[in-house]
């Protein structure tokens, strides 16, 4: 094992949301009689995350994962439980913290909205005073990594969103934070934007051995650049391990691709359910310890040109974890 830069323990917020029924009377009485409703967004979650990794947030809406990344910068109180982040206890260290890590909210922008992202660099400069040579050295490695060489020219407001992000990842990065929380960073960026930024972070992970924590519903984020998943539902972890753990404990079933080489009439499947099926292909999931019995049937039964066996999409395997 390695060091653990963050350690959170038992780990509890809720949010109380007052509920007011409409009108002059019930807002009166509502004075009186305070009608509040609890959401216990975090029920109490523990976690330790070692230098270097790249662990993925998921979880359905509302499962508490932005709540918990908030604590983890600062920006939250937490009701109760310990969150240690590079020693520093984030919210209470916040002013000596935030020199340490680096943030994206997807939804959120860092950068000034009329000039143009070059201009917030040289204004993060100042803030965080960093010396001039290492800030040449990383904007232009950033620069170069994410193909913004125009762009951080042109005034934020007219930047596409995928442009814009990639400007915010550098931004949240420019004074080389050893932990770095995204939220959502891909969120509404189109497939090419959706690379770079994976690809930016896995080489910035690879080089500086920055810590990553990335909230997303991408998939393809997740088997892209997390070895680690942590998956939150109601408040609460229900899995942290290896993606690949992952898909061993809860893939039953594997698919069966089969393409025919002239067209086959396919009737039922036993042991198997149809995904989807034309003349010339087939797709069957079937349960793993029929897979050689289905295979042997199929190529007796049918002109087969190719079949391959595969795991179900990874999209499948984490619906059917939320869903219990
Ligand atoms: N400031 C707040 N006031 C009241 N309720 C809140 C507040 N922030 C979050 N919540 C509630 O806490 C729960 C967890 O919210 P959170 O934003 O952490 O979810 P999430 O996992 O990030 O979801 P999403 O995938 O939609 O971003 C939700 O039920 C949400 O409505
Ligand atoms: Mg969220």
């Amino acid at each position: 094992m390695g060091e653990a830069i963050i350690t959170v323990k038992n780990l509890k917020k809720a949010f109380r949301t007052y509920r007011r029924e409409a009108g002059l009377l019930e807002s009166i009485k509502s004075l009186f009689a305070r009608n509040f409703k609890e959401v216990r967004a975090l029920k109490g979650i523990d976690f330790e995350i070692q230098k270097g990794e790249i662990v993925g947030f998921i979880g359905p809406n509302g499962a508490g994962k932005s709540t918990a990344i908030k604590i983890m910068c600062g920006v939250l109180f937490p009701d109760s439980g310990d969150v240690s982040c590079l020693k520093y206890n984030p919210w209470e260290d916040r002013e000596k913290y935030v020199k340490h890590i680096g943030v994206v909210f997807g939804q959120k922008t860092q950068l000034n909205w009329d000039l143009p992202p070059i201009d917030t660099y040289y204004f993060l400069k100042e803030i965080y005073q960093i010396p001039e040579a290492y800030f040449n050295k990383r904007l232009s490695r950033m620069i170069k990594l994410l193909g913004l060489k125009e762009i951080i020219r042109t005034p934020t407001r007219n930047l596409s969103l995928g442009e814009r992000m990639r400007c915010e990842l550098v931004a949240a990065l420019l004074h080389g934070p050893e932990i770095v929380f995204l939220d959502e960073p891909t969120v509404g960026v189109d497939i090419i934007a959706k690379e770079a930024i994976r690809e930016f972070i896995s080489n910035i992970n690879k080089e500086n051995k920055t810590t990553f924590i990335v909230t997303t519903h991408d998939m393809g984020d997740i088997e892209k650049i997390c070895r680690r998943v942590v998956i939150i539902n109601h408040g609460e972890i229900v899995y942290d391990g290896l993606l690949a753990n992952l898909k061993q404990k809860y893939v039953k079933t594997k698919v069966i691709d089969a393409k025919f080489s002239e067209p086959q009439e396919f009737g039922l499947a036993y042991h198997g359910r149809i995904m989807s099926k034309t003349k010339l292909d087939i797709k069957i999931e079937v349960r793993a310890k029929y897979v050689n019995k289905m295979i042997s049937w199929v190529l007796k039964n049918f002109k087969v040109a190719d079949i391959t066996v595969t795991n179900p999409p990874i999209e499948e395997i984490i619906t059917y974890i939320y869903k219990k």
